[in-house]
């Protein structure tokens, strides 16, 4: 596989697979696209007719509420034609590869894929075997990458903070398991955003992901200390092999967000979750609905990310 397997040559977003290796020029084109897409919701009439004719073809093969949906809002916004495919109900349940049931969707003149799959990597692969005319979106893949989700933060940053170039961001939780995390670092770093921490336990944060280029932070207090910003990320239990936690409750005591954790942050700091939200564990209520909260906004912005990455790798030639 090529080394930048999501640009064309001449630079363009031809598949968006992950934030990993995309260049800075590329990552603001996406977001001021998605700029112009903001105040679609407002209109009376959210249409716009960049892919009519298209066929975007929605492949869930793990749950999804918030881009699942944000995706289906984006491709019909865009007035492509969109198919979920129902996955417990298709003929992955028989047997068939994921490569084959990609080359019958092929034969059915699909132009774009929106992938999730448990399998980190699964997007990669169908990219390298679809043909040129064909997009592939990656909507979160294993533990490695959720590219959307890492734009539609960096939008929300930018929305709320203007300017990466003084910021500090502490993402917060179970960092290793995390595809949103790695997403998150490698857009902020590409940004030119100073500081990044990952702050959580050695076992969710381990010391190798200074690697990253983020400051590694087992002490809360230190980690959330004159933060702009502060992600909290759900426990992955479905990633995790176990015993890397005593329990919720114990992780909630030692790192889960509260009011009073919140004001070591700066007074105007943003507080960002992906969702799903697991209350009382990464956070506390009274802060996931508090005043510094931008998450439900994240995911209206969600909506304007996805529209400017279908669109713009519609439009993008082989
Ligand atoms: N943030 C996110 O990926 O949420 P969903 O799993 O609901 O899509």
């Amino acid at each position: 596989m090529p080394a930048h397997p999501q640009l064309n040559r001449n630079g363009e977003l031809r598949h968006l697979l992950s934030t990993e290796g995309l260049p800075r020029d590329v990552l603001l084109h996406i977001m001021d696209t998605a700029q112009g897409f903001m105040s679609f919701g407002e209109r009376e009439v959210k249409k716009v007719p960049l892919l009519r004719g298209k066929s975007v073809f929605n492949l869930f093969f793990e749950n999804s509420t918030r881009t699942r949906t944000t995706f289906e809002i984006a491709a019909q916004r865009l007035s492509a034609d969109v198919f979920n495919l129902d996955i417990q109900r298709s003929s992955t349940s028989k047997g068939e590869s994921l490569l084959d049931t990609i080359a019958n969707l092929e034969a059915m003149d699909a132009d774009i894929f929106v992938v999730r799959h448990g399998q980190s990597g699964a997007p990669f692969l169908i990219a390298s075997h679809v043909p040129r005319h064909v997009h592939v979106v990656n909507a979160g893949d294993g533990r490695h990458a959720h590219p959307t989700q890492g734009l539609l933060d960096m939008m929300t940053i930018r929305h709320y903070k203007r300017d990466f170039s003084a910021l500090t961001v502490a993402i917060v939780g179970d960092i290793v398991h995390s595809r949103v995390a790695r997403s998150d670092i490698h857009a902020l770093t590409t940004l030119g955003v100073p500081e990044v921490r990952a702050v959580g336990p050695k076992t969710l944060v381990p010391a190798d992901l200074q690697q990253l280029g983020v400051r590694v932070c087992h002490d809360i207090e230190q980690g959330l200390r004159d933060a702009d910003v502060v992600i909290a990320l759900r426990l992955q239990n479905e990633r995790m092999a176990g015993g890397l936690l005593p329990s919720a409750s114990e992780f909630h005591m030692m790192y889960g967000l509260t009011p009073d954790r919140l004001r070591l942050a700066r007074r105007d700091a943003i507080v960002m979750h992906p969702g799903p939200i697991n209350r009382g564990v990464e956070l506390d209520s009274s802060v996931a609905d508090g005043p510094q909260s931008v998450i439900l906004p994240q995911v209206r912005f969600g909506i304007a990310v996805r529209m400017a990455v279908l669109s713009i790798v519609a439009n993008t030639g082989a």
